[in-house]
């Protein structure tokens, strides 16, 4: 949402101070040139976020890295005893995680081209290592061997889109790394950014790996890659079509949105537009976080169900990703937040105590409803295997516009980062899923 500079707002339907507005209307509209400390405080509060990067401007890369992985062939020839390709049905959703320093990590960050400095922990400082070794272990079965030359032939001639926050970018970043490291010829792929978008290609097989920022997947003053407000949150109850032209003809789309329905105050509420600027009709009213996310859900439902060509594309939505900033519900220091945790929670069945299970639920129910138009829309249920992770995340080894001084990284209750994941990691497993669902499902 970018309105015009002189909006006029007729109706004003709600408690919501009219200053308020304004100010986050400016302030929206404000182009700012650089950015230096831009703090996005997701449910943390206090703690500036890995949420961006520096490619602020389009720019169109071939990043020249001559080490490239090669997938840790040696080993990869090895794999008799490892995981079947399984075919048979079984919940992927729920299992165990196994220490495996020989199959895992399937690629090092260190040498992947197209990384983020704030995932990139063992760049920034991160020592320890095991966290990279762990593999998840359904119950019953086991997860298909990742295979990125069968992937990007099963990409060839199409285009796979990741919609949603910074998590889902996350996964498209281990995606990303995942499959670059089997092309090793640098003229052979491409890293673009344009926007709210960005783009991967792998010339050869003519295959486009996108991540679009969305957020709050309808059209939000939050839409701005880089320049979010987060304080004033406001979302158009019927507006998606600016987004969904960015993504409309895409073969894959794996949708997500979680974190920014959460709360970060107990008195935070969404501001909902309805009507337009544009047409002099806009009205706001506020409303519970989680009631915005059903909003939301609904716009999307609906546009998917009137637009969306069933024979064409094909939909996933990735599951809640949980938080570890309260360290006393693994019985650890809230001080420290998840800094120094080195191994995963293994108490089998543990939940992260933030995590809202429920919103995926409603998600699930509200995509349910398209099943009657023959669309389906796939739940990537990854909630459970990153809930045992606490060890995962990059909490003040990363980079975020610059390195963290030796006083923030001495301050985890300020600066650890418990949301995202470090790469290779937890969203490796994420990408399992979907090639498992791509490949086999
Ligand atoms: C692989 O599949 C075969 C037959 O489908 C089965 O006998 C074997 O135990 C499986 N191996 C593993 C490691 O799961
Ligand atoms: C997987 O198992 C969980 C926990 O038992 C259950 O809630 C979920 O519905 C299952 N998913 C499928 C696809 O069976
Ligand atoms: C990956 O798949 C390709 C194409 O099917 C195959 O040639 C290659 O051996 C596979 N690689 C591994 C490590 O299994
Ligand atoms: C390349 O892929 C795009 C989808 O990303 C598709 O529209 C186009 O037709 C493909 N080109 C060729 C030559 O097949
Ligand atoms: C960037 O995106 C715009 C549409 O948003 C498109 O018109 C333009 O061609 C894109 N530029 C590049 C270099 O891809
Ligand atoms: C989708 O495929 C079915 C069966 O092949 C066909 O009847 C239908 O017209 C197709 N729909 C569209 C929108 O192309
Ligand atoms: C996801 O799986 C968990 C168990 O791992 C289950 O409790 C939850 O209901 C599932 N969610 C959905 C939307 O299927």
């Amino acid at each position: 949402m970018k309105p015009e500079a002189t909006p006029k707002m007729t109706v004003l339907g709600s408690p919501v101070g009219l200053r308020s507005i304004l100010n986050s209307l400016v302030a929206f509209s404000i182009i700012v040139s650089f950015i230096t400390f831009l703090f996005y405080q997701g449910q943390e509060r206090n703690m500036p976020m890995a949420i961006e990067h520096e490619h602020q401007e389009m720019q169109a890369k071939v990043v020249a890295h001559h080490e490239q992985l090669r997938v840790k062939e040696a080993q990869v020839q090895l794999t008799a005893e490892l995981p079947n390709d399984s075919k048979e049905e079984c919940n992927w959703s729920t299992g165990r995680w196994v220490y495996d320093n020989v199959y895992r990590p399937m690629y090092s960050g260190l040498k992947c081209a197209f990384i983020f400095p704030e995932l990139s922990c063992d760049r920034y400082g991160r020592k320890d290592v095991m966290y990279q070794h762990w593999r998840w272990q359904p119950h019953g079965c086991d997860l298909p061997r990742f295979n990125a030359t069968r992937l990007l032939e099963k990409l060839r001639n199409k285009r796979l889109v990741f919609v949603g926050d910074s998590l889902n970018r996350n996964q498209w970043v281990s995606l990303v790394c995942m499959v670059e490291a089997s092309i090793p010829d640098d003229r052979l792929k491409i890293r673009v950014f344009n926007g709210s978008l960005i783009s991967f290609k792998a010339f050869e097989y003519n295959a486009t790996i996108d991540f679009y920022w969305s957020p709050l997947l309808v059209e939000s003053n939050s839409d701005d890659p880089i320049i979010h407000r987060v304080e004033y949150r406001i979302i158009r109850a019927d507006k998606i079509e600016k987004h969904a032209n960015a993504w409309r003809d895409a073969d894959i789309i794996i949708f997500n949105s979680y974190v920014w329905w959460r709360k970060h105050k107990a008195d935070m509420r969404m501001k909902v537009m309805y009507g337009s600027f544009e047409d002099g009709d806009a009205r706001l009213e506020e409303v519970e976080m989680v009631d915005g996310f059903e909003i939301a859900l609904k716009k999307l439902t609906e546009w998917l169900g009137d637009n969306i060509d069933k024979n064409r594309t094909r939909i996933f939505f990735a599951g809640s990703s949980p938080t570890h900033s309260w360290a006393s519900n693994w019985g650890g220091v809230n001080r420290n937040k998840c800094l120094n945790e080195k191994e995963p929670i293994y108490k089998v069945g543990y939940k992260a105590a933030s995590t809202d299970y429920s919103m995926m639920e409603k998600a699930k129910s509200y995509f349910g409803t398209l099943e009657q138009k023959g669309i389906c829309v796939e739940i990537l249920n990854i909630t459970e295997l990153s809930d045992y992770r606490k060890d995962g995340h990059p909490t003040v080894f990363r980079k975020q516009f610059a390195v963290l001084t030796k006083e923030q990284m001495a301050n985890p209750a300020s600066y650890a980062d418990c949301t995202h994941w470090c790469l290779p990691g937890v969203p490796d497993v994420w990408n399992e899923f979907l090639y498992g669902y791509l490949m086999y499902k």
